[in-house]
């Protein structure tokens, strides 16, 4: 009995000094596993006398069970340790802002285009696209310039060279063919906003031979010139964040709309520094006018039933004035330094309810 008793004190301090899991399964198998300590003890009882045996047998598994209860009590104790410690070792502060900080940027075409895009969105355009490689008859026939007018030289086209055909297929040289396109596809009611590269052979200190414009192109049974006003005097005060900017509409022409008309908006020009808004000044924004009845008859639309307006802007202009970005050309440079002092962070995303721009 005193063996039992003095086996019963060892194991019960060696489960309580147990230093970790590993070590407290090796201590179970040494003393209960089928070759452990008390286990042989066990396999004695077989040799006894009915009466010794009833007494050992007791007392054996009373010390069996003890040790068996103290090691699950251990383990229960080591594993709820380690789980703290882990808890520990991985915890995290969800409160704190994203780190490393995102070491991109966004381009200040991509930024305009996107506020573009979120501002006519609201009022119920959908993106549109077309081909940067384009033929004749999208660029200029169509869109009533035919081969002889004034405005295919102003275009300075970039043509590829000719083909057996005859035909030569071209880079665009701004967004309107994708009126024709989209118009040569669906029926109205049409209200789509094109952004995209457009081409001319042209550079110096204003011009770069890839530029951007958005396209914007309505058609339906109704829109008239008060529509294209309202329209773009709103897209105006809400891309410039200025409520009260003021515009004037001027005369102008385009092949493609009649009437035509160049949209400015306020500004002032004091001391050298451009500020858009009220002033004594006026900045040329937006080509835009009434979609000439040729041009919806060229792309299979009935001009005596539909009817429509369209405009065509400079995305490098408006995000220049916007952004007081200086210099046309740095947009092309990629330089680095360029972008991460005029770029924009990726994660703030433009639009109307979560503000346009940061
Ligand atoms: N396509 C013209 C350009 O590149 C811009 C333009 C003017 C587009 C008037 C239009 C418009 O849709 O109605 O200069």
């Amino acid at each position: 009995m005193t063996d039992l008793n003095q086996l019963r004190t060892e194991l019960l301090a060696a489960v309580e000094g147990a230093s970790g899991l590993d070590a407290l399964e090796a201590l179970r198998v040494s003393a209960l596993g089928k070759k452990g300590r008390v286990t042989e003890l066990m396999k004695g009882l077989g040799a006894m006398g009915a009466e010794e045996r009833r007494a050992a047998g007791q007392a054996m598994n009373a010390l069996r069970d003890a040790v068996a209860g103290a090691i699950d009590a251990r383990k229960a104790s080591l594993e709820g340790a380690a789980l703290d410690a882990k808890l520990a070792a991985e915890r995290i502060d969800v409160t704190l802002p994203p780190r490393p900080e995102a070491e991109g940027r966004i381009h200040p075409i991509s930024q305009t285009i996107d506020e573009v895009v979120a501002i006519f969105g609201e009022m119920g355009f959908s993106i549109a696209e077309g081909p940067d490689i384009e033929d004749d008859f999208h660029n200029f026939t169509a869109l009533n310039i035919p081969p002889e007018h004034p405005a295919r030289q102003m275009h300075d086209t970039f043509y590829f060279p000719e083909k057996p055909d005859g035909g030569r297929l071209l880079l665009r040289t701004h967004t309107s063919p994708v009126q024709v396109r989209t118009m040569e596809g669906v029926k109205p009611p049409i209200r789509i906003i094109v952004p995209g590269r457009t081409f001319r052979s042209d550079s110096d200190m204003t011009h770069t031979p890839m530029f951007h414009q958005v396209e914007g192109l309505v058609i339906d049974e109704h829109s008239h010139m008060g529509h294209l006003k309202g329209c773009l005097i709103e897209f105006c005060r809400t891309y410039f964040e200025v409520p009260d900017v003021p515009v004037r509409f001027r005369a102008s022409h385009f092949p493609f709309t009649e009437p035509s008309a160049e949209m400015d908006i306020g500004c002032s020009r004091a001391g050298g520094e451009l500020k858009i808004g009220a002033g004594d000044d006026w900045l040329e924004i937006l080509g835009c006018g009434m979609v000439h009845p040729r041009v919806l008859q060229n792309c299979g639309i009935d001009p005596d039933k539909y009817q429509g307006f369209a405009f065509g802007m400079g995305i490098e202009r408006i995000a220049m004035l916007k952004y007081g970005i200086p210099d046309l050309r740095t947009f092309f440079d990629a330089d680095l330094r360029w972008l991460r002092h005029y770029g924009f962070v990726p994660l703030e995303t433009p639009s109307l309810v979560g503000g346009l721009s940061p």
